[in-house]
């Protein structure tokens, strides 16, 4: 990654013989045996939506692994790797019973965990069977999102409680979602065709929501975001937030903050300035280097239907091409980047102070695992596992006494 203060300008500019550019995989890379992979791995991830997790089993790609998702009849849900252990099959068109899930081919039977509990073909249904077992990874749901986790058995962490959802106020309830442009309204897409960092990067740059969401294309959230914030990023126990302090013409300021929480979390306050706590959590979550998809668990006034953001009255997919080149988005500004950003040509500048801090506390904490140590955020104590989310929008009277420092 080049510094601009340092970059001297080359002869006239020509794009001619220019050198090959490439991601930095360090961060990029996320299958298993990657560092990146690793440290992903070290977090429970979502990898669906509990009501979306029936008797049908459903294939599910995450950090470059294909897994195949289910749920028995007693209710509990299951990950497993999806070819048979016997010889191969995959699970997706395996029966879903009350023990488990049973391969179609010659009906062995994988309980949540992987144990073989039947092989009907075998004397005595297999009478060595406790020895046999398809892998698997544990699971957990909460807010409606069933969370995976992929990492070493003995780094198992508990699976965290973040405040501004373990409480859902009368009249409101828990949307959860997981796909591609969700979060707009638009849920056509499943996956989106680029890398998770992309997205990751997104979350700690105020200056984007100025520009791509309200002075250059008009205003797509509140109108308030045409003001010029005044911003100051600082790290937490668990991450990066942002304050970004904006003026208001009524005598008021708002300070927004936004959190960015490791290794992948964000918590993005209401964008048309609705006041208090955020009540949204989401997950960038790698499919493999190039893909992604996003988990959404959000607070919702109950029975309204969630609709997202509509440019010039249309969804994202109602738009024409010409429509996305003149009204942008954050999809047409983050796939616009490619399927993996090429980071050693970036020009980092003192407006990309949030992702700065980001990638080199996401390096930190590779090291440290890669050291033998706990990286940060991660919650062995079930009594502790309460995340404080400092999201939201708050407003205060712009008395100069009581202005935000
Ligand atoms: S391949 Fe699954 S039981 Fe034979
Ligand atoms: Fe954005």
């Amino acid at each position: 990654m080049k510094q601009i203060k340092s970059r001297q300008p080359a002869g006239d500019g020509s794009a001619y013989g220019r050198r090959k550019q490439h991601p930095d995989r360090l961060l990029t890379e996320v299958g298993p045996g990657t560092p990146m992979g690793e440290l992903l791995r070290r977090y429970w991830q979502p990898v669906g939506v509990s009501s979306e997790v029936r008797d049908l089993p459903k294939k599910v790609r995450i950090l470059g692994e294909d897994l195949i998702l289910f749920r028995d009849r007693q209710g509990r849900a299951g990950l497993l790797y999806p070819r048979c252990m016997h010889r191969g099959t995959s699970l997706h068109y395996g029966k879903v019973e009350e023990q488990g899930i049973r391969c179609c081919y010659h009906g062995w039977l994988f309980d949540v965990e992987g144990n073989c509990l039947d092989m009907p073909c075998e004397p005595g249904g297999g009478r060595r069977r406790e020895l046999a077992r398809q892998p698997w990874y544990p699971v957990q749901e909460r807010y409606g999102l069933v969370f995976a986790y992929m990492g070493p058995p003995a780094k198992r962490p508990v699976l965290p409680r973040y405040d501004n959802l373990e409480i859902v106020e009368e009249g409101y309830e828990l949307w959860s979602y997981m796909g591609g442009l969700g979060g707009t309204g638009d849920f056509s897409m499943e996956v989106l065709p680029y890398s998770w960092l992309h997205m990751n990067d997104n979350v700690m740059d105020p200056w984007h929501v100025h520009v791509l969401h309200s002075t250059l294309t008009g205003p797509q959230f509140a109108a308030e975001f045409e003001l010029i914030p005044k911003v100051k990023f600082f790290e937490t126990e668990n991450g990066i937030c942002y304050s970004a302090v904006r003026d208001l013409e009524d005598n008021r300021i708002v300070d927004r903050v936004s959190s960015w929480i490791l290794p992948n979390i964000m918590s993005v306050p209401d964008i048309q300035l609705k006041p208090g706590q955020s009540g949204m959590i989401s997950w960038a979550v790698p499919v493999d280097d190039s893909h992604f998809t996003q988990a959404i668990a959000m607070k919702m006034p109950a029975g309204v239907q969630f609709e997202g953001l509509r440019l010039g009255g249309k969804t994202w997919g109602e738009m024409s091409e010409e429509e996305h080149q003149r009204t942008p988005g954050d999809y047409e500004a983050q796939a616009g980047q490619g399927p993996i950003s090429l980071h050693s040509e970036e020009h980092m500048v003192s407006s990309d102070r949030g992702i700065t801090m980001q990638r080199r506390m996401l390096k930190k904490q590779i090291k440290i695992m890669q050291q033998g140590g706990d990286p940060a955020g991660l919650i062995f104590d079930p009594d502790a596992a309460k995340v404080n989310v400092r999201s939201g929008n708050f407003f205060q009277d712009s008395a100069p006494s009581r202005r935000h420092a």
